[in-house]
């Protein structure tokens, strides 16, 4: 193998140190017109934009705010033809009045938004803050009176999920940035009390994973090396050390516990690869529930000798190939400072490069598993699944009870699914449920597909025990099949492909996909 030390970065690129968004939230519950600032944002549903037959709003919030701007928000709406559909937004700049800006910001239909509709209404905050350079906002919805307690609680979090992560950019590869302006903002008519604080320190622990993750997946391959990766897991450890504890273990300890699989994967690379294991345990009662979290951790997918070529082959993006990894480091902070009890959380990545050299593994070349499975390669492209199987053996062997697993794992889930919802696959309807319930809460997107046994035929090999790689048809399910291969069926299982939602195209920029999801599925499976 040609493994050697980490060479010192590539194009001598050191990441900045940035600040990530420190901000104050505070729920207010005196009168919105007497708020002091720089900018009041006020979400509105196309119903609350609706006026009488006197052409004032009747929504009273609004009504109020008009009046005391002597009609100003009624004449611009007419004149922007503002009517509170989602994504619209205006801001206006006025004398005399606490607020130096008012902002509408469109909700979209009358019964208001979902979890994700308020995380965007969030992001909308932010950006209308970072173009006026506000320090101080308020954030008020023009009807929250009907919410339920448990409702305010929700929407609360999820805007400020969206205004924190909103107001994040990672600048860390740019030579000059700006820092982000806002610091402070006042929620109005989501409740208060310390049930709104709690949730709220709850949120920001969330976004502090999902920034980590975001910066992860941002760095390129020439930075983030799958020892870099290890050196990020090792500091999470160091900084909750009260419950957590790392295991880094090297080529030459892999090989001792048999990881053919993965190391033939590693086999071209001149940086070494590291198998990373964080063990979360809470630091008293006893423990209910034994969870794995196991992330594919490819830093770069070249696709080895099956060269990815060809136009919307993405190899360029191939850095985002760990987002699986990502995922699971990026829940692991923010477990770290929520220290949920009666649960203990295994963190497994099999972390390496799939890169092209004479010692590389070839097609048709035979592994063999740490669970003694053989494996003919017939496509080095499909390697994804190859240093799953030896994490997921592994993962077993720490005796725990439901593993879920995250991969960047196949194109055809894209093709599938679109770019912005990540397919789940799993043989137990329990765990199925489970996910996707936490994944309801997070506001993420998930879709069930099936795991069509018949479809196992093309996984066959005439000279091992399968192949890596199945029929173009169905290409996320017999990939799903291939992991089950390596999970005792005494585990329950769940597989999670998260190849389009990595990536937002739009943005330019990784998303952190799956992290509040996780951190709510550990949580609904913890005893606080
Ligand atoms: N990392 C890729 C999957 C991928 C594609 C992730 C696009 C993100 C964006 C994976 O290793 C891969 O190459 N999969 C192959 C499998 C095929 C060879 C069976 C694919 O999807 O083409
Ligand atoms: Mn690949
Ligand atoms: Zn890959």
């Amino acid at each position: 193998m040609a493994h050697a030390v980490a060479k010192a970065t590539l194009g001598l690129t050191h990441p900045a140190q940035i600040d990530h968004p420190k901000i104050s939230f505070a729920a207010k519950e005196t009168d919105l017109l007497q708020w002091k600032g720089d900018m009041l944002a006020v979400g509105v549903t196309e119903k609350d934009m609706t006026k009488g037959e006197n052409s004032k709003f009747q929504n009273p919030i609004l009504e109020k705010l008009d009046s005391k701007l002597g009609g100003l928000l009624s004449e611009v709406s007419i004149e922007e033809d503002f009517t509170g559909k989602a994504g619209q937004s205006t801001v206006i700049r006025v004398a005399d009045l606490g607020p130096k800006r008012v902002s509408l910001i469109g909700l979209g239909k009358a019964t208001g938004p979902s979890t994700s509709g308020f995380h965007v209404f969030g992001e909308s905050v932010a950006s209308a803050a970072k173009a006026s350079q506000a320090n101080t906002v308020a954030i008020a919805l023009a009807s929250s009176e009907g919410l339920t307690p448990e409702l305010k609680l929700a929407t609360a979090s999820a805007i400020a999920k969206g205004t924190l992560l909103g107001t994040y950019e990672d600048n860390r590869f740019k030579s000059e940035s700006k820092k982000p302006s806002l610091k402070s903002v006042d929620l109005f008519g989501l409740g208060g009390g310390p049930e709104l604080e709690k949730k709220l320190k709850y949120t920001e622990d969330i976004c502090s994973g999902v920034i980590l993750g975001k910066e992860l997946v941002n760095a390129p391959a020439n930075v983030l090396t799958p020892g870099v990766l290890a050196e990020e897991a090792v500091k999470i450890a160091t900084a909750y050390s009260d419950v957590f504890t790392a295991t880094i273990l090297d080529a030459e300890q892999c090989k001792e516990l048999k990881m053919g699989s993965y190391l033939g994967v590693a086999a071209a690379s001149t940086n070494p690869p590291k198998f990373i294991h964080l063990c979360y345990k809470p630091q008293s009662g006893s423990i209910k529930t034994k969870l794995a979290l196991v992330g594919k951790g490819l830093t770069f997918d070249s696709g080895g000798y099956n060269i990815k070529t060809g136009p919307g082959c993405s190899i360029e993006m191939m850095k985002c190939d760990m987002g699986g990894s990502a995922a699971v480091l990026g829940a692991a902070k923010s477990l770290g400072q929520i220290k949920p009890s009666g649960v203990e959380v295994h963190f497994i990545v099999a972390a390496c490069e799939n890169m092209i050299s004479g010692t590389g593994m070839r097609p048709g070349d035979i592994l063999t598993a740490s669970n003694g499975k053989t494996i003919e390669v017939n496509n080095t492209d499909a390697e994804g699944r190859l240093t799953l199987a030896d994490a997921l053996v592994y993962a077993c062997n720490q005796g725990v009870d439901k593993i879920v697993d995250l991969a960047t794992l196949t194109g055809a889930c894209i093709v599938a699914l679109g770019p912005s919802i990540a397919g789940i696959f799993t043989p137990s309807d329990e765990l199925s449920k489970e996910v996707v319930t936490a994944s309801e809460v997070a506001g993420e997107k998930l879709w069930r597909l099936p795991m069509e046994e018949s479809y196992w035929e093309s996984m066959k090999s005439g000279v091992a025990d399968m192949v890596n790689t199945g029929s173009r048809q169905g290409g996320s399910i017999t990939a799903a099949l291939f992991l089950k291969q390596f999970v005792d069926e005494k585990v329950q299982w769940l597989h999670i492909d998260m190849a389009g939602p990595v990536w937002n195209d739009k943005k330019n920029a990784a998303t952190g996909f799956a992290i509040p999801t996780l951190v709510e599925w550990v949580l609904s499976n913890s005893s606080s």
